[in-house]
C-alpha cells in the first residue's frame, strides 16, 4: 500500500467497519453458516460481491493483473465479506488445507497442519505469537490450546475479526489471545515485538511478497521466527502455457487473490527482506495414499471415516453442486441475497482449479518456508 497515507488509511478502515456491520449485523460474531448467509443485509451483500467479482472479467493480461493488484486490499475484504460463511459451512474455522494419514479424520488432520506449524516455528509457552491473516481464529485457537504461547491475531476483515472474538469468549481463550484490525502490508505494530510469527495461507492475497514478509521481519524480535505455509505455484508451472494459466486464474478468482506467485518468487522474498531460510520444503510433493485435495475431489474412494461424511457431503463436487443448487433456490425466493449464486460458482471454479492444480503438482498450498530474523539485524 506504499503511497498510502495514514488519513486515507484510517478512513478505509472506518468505511470496511461500517459497512460490515451494515452487511452482517450487529450481533456479528455469533451466527455461523448458512444461518448468517440468510440474515445479510441484501443490498449490501450485493455491493459486496459487485466489489469482489469486479476485477474478475477473464483477463489476464498485465493490465488487468496490475488492477488486482492495486486494489488487494478492498478486493480481498470483500471476498472475505462475503465467502466466510460458506467457508464455515463446508470446511469449519480452520480455513486451510492438509495433508492426511490413513485413516485419520478430517479435523485431525486440519488440527495437526497446525501442530507441525507450531512445533516447526518452535512456538512454546509464554511466547508472543503474530497469527498473520488469521481468519476466524481457528488456528489461533488450536496452537495457543497446544503450546500455551500468547497469540494476536492479525486480519483486514472486520466480519472474521468479530467472529474470532466470539469464539475466543465462547471457548475461555481471552486471555491468551486477541485479534486486532489490519492491513499486512502495513502493520500497526511496534518494530521487534513477536517472539514467533506465523502465517497458513494468507501471505498468498498480498500484492508483493516482499512487503508481507518485509512487515513481519520488522516486527518480529532479532532472533525470532516466521513459519508460513504459502500457496504458491510450483517450479511445474509455465505461466506462458493458457492451460497452466488457466488453472493460476481459477485459483485467483475463486480464492480473491491478486495473483498467484510462483515459488521461487516467495523465496527470494523472503531472502530480500534479510530473512535467514532454515526450511524450504513443498509438504504437498509427495506420495501420500490421500492427497491434500481429497476433501474438493468428489471421490468417495478418500472417505475414510465415517465422522468424515458430513464434510465431504458439503466439499465435495456432488456436495458443492447440491449447496449451488439450494443456494440458487434461496436466491430466487429472496432468502438468500443476491449474489449468491456467483459466489457459489466462484468458488466452483476455485475448486476445479485446486484439484487440478493439486494433481497436477502445479500448485502446493503448503509450501512450508521456516525463516530466521538473525540475532544481530537491526
Ligand atoms: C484463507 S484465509 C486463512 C485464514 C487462517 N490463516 C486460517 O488458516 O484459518 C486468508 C486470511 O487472510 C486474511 N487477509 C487477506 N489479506 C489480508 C491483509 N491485507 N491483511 C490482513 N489479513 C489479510 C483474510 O482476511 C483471511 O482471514
Amino acid at each position: 500500500m506504499s503511497g498510502t497515507t495514514q488519513e486515507e488509511t484510517t478512513e478505509l478502515r472506518k468505511r470496511q467497519a461500517q459497512f460490515a456491520k451494515e452487511l452482517h449485523g450487529e450481533d456479528a460474531g455469533s451466527k455461523t453458516g448458512l444461518t448468517a448467509l440468510f440474515s445479510k443485509n441484501k443490498s449490501a451483500q450485493k455491493e459486496a460481491v459487485a466489489k469482489y467479482l469486479k476485477h474478475w472479467d477473464g483477463k489476464t493480461d498485465a493490465e488487468a493483473e496490475d488492477r488486482r493488484l492495486e486494489d488487494y486490499n478492498e478486493s480481498t475484504h470483500s471476498y472475505y465479506n462475503v465467502v466466510t460463511d460458506f467457508y464455515e459451512y463446508g470446511w469449519g474455522s480452520s480455513f486451510h488445507f492438509s495433508r492426511f494419514y490413513k485413516g485419520e479424520t478430517f479435523f485431525a488432520s486440519v488440527a495437526r497442519h497446525e501442530h507441525y506449524l507450531a512445533y516447526k516455528a518452535g512456538i512454546k509457552e509464554g511466547d508472543l505469537v503474530l497469527d498473520v491473516g488469521c481468519g476466524v481464529g481457528g488456528p489461533a485457537r488450536e496452537i495457543a490450546r497446544f503450546t500455551g504461547a500468547n497469540i494476536i491475531g492479525l486480519n483486514n476483515n472486520d466480519y472474521q475479526i468479530a467472529k474470532a472474538k466470539y469464539y475466543s469468549k465462547k471457548f475461555h481463550l481471552e486471555d491468551q489471545l486477541d485479534f486486532v484490525k489490519g492491513d499486512f502490508m502495513n502493520m500497526d505494530f511496534e518494530p521487534a515485538t513477536f517472539d514467533k510469527v506465523y502465517a497458513i495461507e494468507a501471505t498468498c492475497h498480498a500484492p508483493k511478497l516482499e512487503g508481507v514478509y518485509g512487515e513481519i521481519y520488522k516486527v518480529l524480535k532479532p532472533g525470532g521466527v516466521f513459519a508460513v505455509y504459502e500457496w504458491v505455484m510450483t517450479d511445474k508451472y509455465d505461466a506462458s502455457n493458457p492451460e497452466h494459466r488457466k488453472i493460476a486464474y481459477e485459483i485467483e478468482l475463486g480464492d480473491g487473490i491478486p495473483k498467484m506467485f510462483e515459488c521461487d518468487v516467495a523465496r527470494k522474498a523472503l531472502k530480500n527482506v534479510g530473512f535467514e531460510v532454515l526450511v524450504d520444503d513443498d509438504l504437498a510433493d509427495n506420495d501420500d495414499e490421500i492427497p491434500w485435495y481429497a476433501p474438493l475431489s468428489g471421490d468417495w474412494k478418500y472417505i475414510q471415516n465415517i465422522s468424515d461424511l458430513s464434510t465431504f457431503v458439503r466439499t465435495s463436487y456432488l456436495g458443492r453442486k447440491l449447496t449451488n443448487a439450494m443456494v440458487s433456490v434461496m436466491e430466487r425466493l429472496g432468502f438468500a441475497p443476491e449474489g449468491s449464486v456467483k459466489v457459489t460458482q466462484a468458488l466452483e471454479e476455485a475448486a476445479v482449479g485446486l484439484v487440478a492444480g493439486g494433481e497436477a503438482k502445479l500448485f502446493t498450498p503448503m509450501m512450508l518456508f521456516v525463516a530466521k530474523k538473525p540475532l544481530d539485524a537491526k
